[in-house]
């Protein structure tokens, strides 16, 4: 799997981040060893993990992917070798959540500690905290990377608006501002006025954002938990409709054409639209983390992008990359 720069971040990840929100819980320890190991087999680097995963789980208080991932880097010995993308925000056990400089800092030292490292690569805001004023925010995290903890900020799961106001209030001060944003995106287009709790859906407003602001986009929920192609999962109700019935008949027809997966061809879209979403890939299953894994060296002819791009309604076409 080819490897390139994280945008301005200057970070040489790999063409998928792994996702490890089950890792350590559902996934027991040595299937999470197991994944792990062929994922960097096969090229991966960059994992993303957050510090409240997976507390939702029964029996589960949060904290154990970061040291399922920590134990693993340890046996290993390549902390090195690996780019970490751990967040805070939400509240778990022992932990209020917010983007206070109290949290930041305590937070960021939890992690350190389960990870069995002394930096971050990515440290990420989860969720946006308004009860905390923005410069709080920036000029904990920029301690952080002051401290050699934390390489470079993202924020998930924010207002652009609130990301372009983070950013010129670190510009103003001479701090980092978040290089890197990861929200929720896969092929299908949720229809107007969807909601997804506190996950935020890549609009074509951020990657107009992202792209004249060279910020990282990364994209999660990306198969919709296999639903594109398992019988035993259901396309989640915020994708209904026309919209989603063109994009699902053409992404079927081109994953012929092309004698791939419908998921690998998401994968392959994904990466190779403008500007470039990286997508964050999961599986508990060997075989699925080996399909999606093979998407990486997958590379769509122009003719097949267009028609994945303008397929279903016209009018949500992408207006701003069309030249002036
Ligand atoms: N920043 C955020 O707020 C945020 C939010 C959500 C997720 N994330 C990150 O993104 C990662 C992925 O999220 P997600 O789990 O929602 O992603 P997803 O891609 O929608 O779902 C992954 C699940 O889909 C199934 N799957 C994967 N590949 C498959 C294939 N080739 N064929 C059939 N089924 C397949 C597997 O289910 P089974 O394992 O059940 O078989 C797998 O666990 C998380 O681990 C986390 O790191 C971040």
């Amino acid at each position: 799997m080819n490897k390139q720069k994280l945008g301005k971040t200057g970070i040489e990840v790999s063409a998928l981040a792994l996702g490890t929100d089950l890792i350590g819980t559902r996934i027991n320890q040595e299937q999470s060893f197991l994944l792990f190991n062929r994922y960097v087999a096969n090229g991966g680097n960059f994992l993303d993990t957050a510090n409240f995963y997976a507390s939702w789980l029964p029996g589960f208080k949060g904290g154990e992917s970061e040291t399922t991932i920590g134990e693993w880097m340890s046996g290993r010995r390549n902390r090195h070798e690996m780019v970490i993308s751990s967040k805070l925000g939400f509240d778990y056990p022992g932990c209020p959540g917010g983007l206070t400089a109290r949290e930041i800092e305590r937070e960021c030292e939890k992690s350190l500690r389960r990870l069995r490292t002394d930096y971050i690569d990515i440290y990420q805001a989860h969720r946006d905290d308004r009860a905390t004023p923005i410069s709080e925010t920036m000029e904990a995290f920029q301690k952080l990377i002051q401290a050699g903890k934390v390489r470079a900020i993202g924020a998930s799961n924010l207002a652009i608006w609130r990301v372009a106001k983070a950013n010129a209030v670190a510009q103003a001060n001479g701090w980092s501002g978040y290089a890197v944003v990861e929200q929720r995106y896969t092929y299908l287009r949720p229809r107007h006025g969807a909601d997804f709790g506190p996950q935020i859906f890549i609009s074509e407003e951020l990657k107009d954002f992202a792209g004249t602001d060279s910020i990282a986009l990364i994209g999660y929920s990306v198969l919709l938990q296999g639903a594109y192609t398992r019988s035993d999962r259901a396309l989640p109700e915020q994708f209904g409709g026309a919209d989603s019935d063109a994009r699902l008949e053409l992404l079927r027809s081109v994953a012929k054409e092309a004698n791939v997966s419908v998921n690998q061809l998401i994968i392959a879209w994904m990466r190779q639209s403008k500007p470039a979403i990286l997508p964050i890939i999961a599986a508990s299953r060997e075989e699925h983390l080996l399909e999606n894994m093979e998407a990486a060296n997958l590379r769509l002819t122009d003719d097949q992008m267009a028609r994945l791009d303008t397929a279903g309604n016209p009018h949500i076409a992408r207006a701003w990359l069309q030249p002036s």
